[in-house]
């Protein structure tokens, strides 16, 4: 190839790498709040999401309480991980309630479902998503709840949508975050979460906000609602 046409190959390849560019930062940042994305807790963190000290540092049940769960009911838990959440929920819902538990990793899920059948619980449905679609049923959740996960989401406006999908007309969604504004709360900032940051996130993509419950002592709870009506919207 001559010098000509190595200098055309360059401007080539450099004109494709700017293509990518926007996508590749975009999934850096969020393009609204430019919050850091935190990466995806490996499946070494497993044991983590499983340790006892848990129940103390996040109350759970009282979590749980919060969000007003009746038997029968369709949950979605969207990055459920070993099932911490899931295995409660499923409790909270039986008879005649579902729990789908969705996670990107495998071997997260698999965690989950020996969890689940240690505990005799038979009313969790697992579903293996993507970083862009939590592949839960449509039109069919009362509730979708993000617990530790939402900061970690690569594509979190795809996800939302996806999210928003799956609810039925007034359907919750409740993101459970560790409060940023408190310094005193024990986790790497990226993994933590203000409620100013996650309204003007999850606000643009469709929901109501409802209300934030801050009796837990490191989480917010972070309430919104998917429009009931096509007028509410
Ligand atoms: C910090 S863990 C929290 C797990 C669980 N919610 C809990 O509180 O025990 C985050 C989980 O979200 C999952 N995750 C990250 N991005 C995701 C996405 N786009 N869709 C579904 N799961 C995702 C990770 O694989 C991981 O299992």
């Amino acid at each position: 190839m001559g010098q000509k046409g190595q200098s055309f190959q360059l401007i080539g390849t450099l004109a494709l790498a700017l293509c990518f560019l926007p996508a590749i930062s975009a999934q850096a940042v969020h393009p609204v709040t430019g919050r850091r994305i935190a990466p995806v807790m490996g499946l070494g963190g497993a044991d983590w999401l499983d340790r006892n000290e848990r129940e103390g540092e996040e109350h759970p049940e009282k979590a749980i309480a919060e969000l007003d769960v009746k038997p029968g009911m369709f949950i979605g838990d969207v990055g459920a991980g070993t099932g911490y959440y899931s295995i409660r929920l499923a409790r909270a819902v039986a008879p005649g309630g579902v729990v789908y538990a969705n996670d990107i990793q495998p071997g997260m899920l698999e965690r989950l479902s020996a969890n689940a059948r240690q505990q005799h619980i038979d009313n969790i449905v697992t579903i293996l998503g993507t970083e862009s679609d939590p592949k839960l049923p449509a039109s069919k959740l009362d509730l979708v709840i993000l617990v530790d996960v939402y900061h970690e989401f690569s594509r979190p406006q795809r996800m939302l949508d996806r999210i928003r999908d799956s609810l039925k007309p007034g359907g919750r969604l409740v993101l459970l975050e560790y409060r940023k504004e408190d310094p005193s709360v024990p986790i790497r900032p990226e993994h933590k979460m203000s409620v100013e940051e996650v309204k003007a996130e999850v606000l643009p993509e469709g929901y109501r906000f409802e209300k934030v419950v801050d009796t837990l002592p490191w989480q917010h709870i972070i309430f919104f609602r998917k429009p009931a009506t096509a007028s509410e919207n």
